[in-house]
């Protein structure tokens, strides 16, 4: 064997030390955050059951629910709100009121934990009585309609506290109207951390369960993208950059890692990761059936994202994670 040359990249993989010295990516409690879903009324906290461990929580819960964050250090929460039913419309009203759902939930937050970054996902499809992300004309989404109403919310979000807007409607010019609706309202300080790249996903099914959310007619098709696309991808981020985001959202993650890494590449943008719904449910499914190993494989996962170039995740298991980091650490 000795005059044979070849590279013995085992070297490095022989101990637990070399190994841990030798690893390129890491996930850390500050590349996550952690969505949460509040409800209108009392003493509510129930389990989404398509997503075992997510709750619907109304507000006299969001206290316990922020200090627990708090605790595992976990730095940020987005915040969607599920109205009552009752209280939609075609415009999506309640999304945008001043005691709205969520712009309670918001000023509750920054009240009693005002360290707390509180991310506001803005959108229509919880709020509207037909569940688009927009105002319908003629049976279609009408997209410069619709960009008033994401405004008026995204400002009113702002006004409760919001740190970082989040607008997921995927209207053309989402961005450039909520920007320059923000500044006119004196929030020139509040970024934008916008729903760039979202596909027409099957994988938010769960989500769709957990807000009610689910269009009562078509799809989502004529506004979020064709999966098969990766260029447009790439024009979706290159007009975003120019209309004034801050962050890019890649959504969903797992299938879409190659889109992680060339927005990543093309734009030098803080680009985050939406580890969405489906993918959640699919794990915990294959785990409670003792088929995969859950501690395992979301950490696999999760690191996975960031090897692939997200600078933060978004991810109902970010308290699973800190809690597995703190495990590894012992
Ligand atoms: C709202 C919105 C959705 C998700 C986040 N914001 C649903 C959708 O587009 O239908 C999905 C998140 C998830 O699946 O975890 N537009």
């Amino acid at each position: 064997m000795a005059d044979l040359h070849f590279r013995r990249h085992r070297r490095l993989r022989t101990t637990p030390g070399i190994r841990a010295m030798v690893r390129e990516n890491e996930l850390r409690p500050n590349d996550l955050i952690y969505p949460i879903f509040v409800v209108e009324g009392e003493n509510v906290r129930k389990e989404v059951p398509s997503m075992p461990g997510v709750y619907h929580v109304s507000l006299d819960y969001l206290d316990t629910e922020m200090d627990e964050l708090e605790s595992l250090g976990i730095p940020s929460v987005i915040v969607f709100g599920v109205p009552h039913e009752e209280e939609k419309d075609a415009e999506g009203t309640p999304a945008f009121l001043k005691d709205g759902i969520v712009q309670r939930a918001i000023r509750q937050i920054k009240e009693n934990h005002p360290a707390l970054t509180v991310i506001a996902d803005t959108c229509l499809c919880q709020y509207t009585d037909h569940g688009h992300c927009g105002v319908i004309h003629n049976g279609y989404v009408d997209n410069d309609e619709s960009l008033r109403n994401l405004t008026e919310t995204a400002v009113s979000q702002a006004e409760a506290g919001a740190d970082i807007i989040a607008p997921s409607n995927m209207m053309d010019g989402f961005t450039a109207a909520i920007r320059e609706g923000l500044d006119r309202a004196g929030h020139v300080t509040v970024p934008l951390m916008s729903y760039t790249v979202k596909y027409a996903s099957a994988f938010y099914g769960p989500f769709r369960d957990a807000a009610h959310s689910t269009p009562s007619f078509g799809d989502r098709k004529t506004y979020q993208m064709d999966p098969p696309n990766r260029l447009e991808a790439l024009k979706e981020a290159e007009t975003d950059v120019e209309e004034g985001a801050d962050f890019l959202i890649v959504k969903p993650a797992l299938a879409y890692l190659d889109i992680v890494r060339e927005v990543k590449e093309r734009t030098g943008y803080p680009v985050v990761a939406y580890n969405v719904s489906g993918e959640y449910a699919m794990i915990k499914a294959a785990a409670q059936n003792g088929w995969v190993n859950e501690k395992d494989i979301v950490m696999e996962k999760l690191t996975s994202m960031k090897r692939a170039g997200a600078d933060l995740i978004v991810t109902y298991f970010a308290k699973d994670a800190v809690r597995y980091m703190q495990e590894n650490n012992k």
